[in-house]
């Protein structure tokens, strides 16, 4: 894969939240590279800083008490220095977000032909017409065989598959660079969850739209990425190709995860006992590029 193709470049990343009790730190000093077209899973626990490393990429933590140190290039401009009205051009257009609650996703109040109409204007004016044209193609191109219907719908009226088609559509209807899927779909049964997974497979594949696949479940991220990074504590433990990291764990806690992979008959090793050891502690693991 050639440098040149470097899409997102997160380098020593920081972030601490000020807190009445003293100061929080979650991120501390990240890098993670992503390439165009690539699929990468940053998989971790929860309040490993999952999200909260998302939510700097798209320019939604701009409270007084958050501190970020280091930089996050995205097709080489620095994300920790544009303004949000520049945020706000490269949300849903270069850069899109799919939440893991695909009803909470979608605003209660509009109906989805209002919700895709917004996204597209944000790329280039467009009637209103053009955009249900637009959206009704799209969504018969996820094997939406009524989109009328969906298209006149309140979120609500969806069921939760649906929903997560609908969400996911939308998503990539501007055929951004970058797809962000924050747990997609934990909320949803595992039927559901793997037509997502290939749903945003197929949609990708066709644009060549990264993907950086947030998760705690490492039987997700073997169906879906390219690349891992595991995150623990804010700080990553090992970044790897996914059959390196698979076939060859190097660090502990990696190991921790793979053993709980709900296993068929439903039982899994929980991570944290009591014999666990400080993770945080023991040396990041980078397999040979
Ligand atoms: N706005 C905020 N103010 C203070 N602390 C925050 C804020 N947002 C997140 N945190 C803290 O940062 C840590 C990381 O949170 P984050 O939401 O990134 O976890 P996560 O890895 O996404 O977890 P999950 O898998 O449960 O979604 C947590 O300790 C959380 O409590
Ligand atoms: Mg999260």
């Amino acid at each position: 894969m050639l440098m040149s193709d470097k899409l997102l470049s997160i380098k020593d990343l920081e972030l601490s939240f000020k807190m009445y009790e003293g100061t929080l730190n979650v991120l501390k000093k990240i890098s993670l590279d992503l390439h165009k077209g690539e699929k990468v899973a940053l998989v971790g626990e929860s309040g490993s800083g999952k999200s909260v490393t998302t939510k700097l990429i798209l320019g939604l933590l701009n409270q007084r008490n958050v501190i970020k140190k280091g930089n996050i290039f995205f097709n080489s401009r620095n994300l920790l220095d544009i303004s949000q009205s520049e945020f706000k051009k490269l949300r849903g257009n270069n850069i899109s977000i799919i939440f893991q609650d695909p009803i909470a996703a979608l605003n209660p109040v509009f109906k989805i032909k209002q919700q895709f109409y917004e996204v597209l204007s944000n790329k280039k004016k467009i009637s209103k017409r053009e955009s249900i044209e637009l959206a009704s193609k799209a969504l018969l191109n996820v094997s939406i065989s009524d989109p009328v219907r969906v298209l006149e719908s309140y979120p609500f009226q969806l069921s939760g598959g649906m929903a997560q088609r609908v969400v996911i559509t939308m998503a990539m209807i501007n055929n951004p660079d970058l797809l962000l899927a924050d747990e997609p779909s934990t909320a949803l049964d595992v039927t559901v969850q793997n037509q997502a997974l290939d749903l945003m497979d197929d949609l990708t594949k066709v644009t060549n739209t990264a993907v950086l696949l947030i998760t705690h479940n490492m039987g997700v991220v073997r169906r879906f990425a390219e690349k891992v990074y595991v995150i623990y504590r804010g700080v990553i433990v090992e970044e790897g190709t996914k059959s390196q990291v698979f076939k060859n764990p190097g660090h502990p806690y990696t190991e921790a995860l793979l053993q709980s992979i709900p296993k068929l008959n439903g039982t899994s090793i929980p991570i944290h006992n009591d014999n666990a050891p400080n993770y945080a502690e023991i040396p990041k693991f980078t397999h040979p590029k």
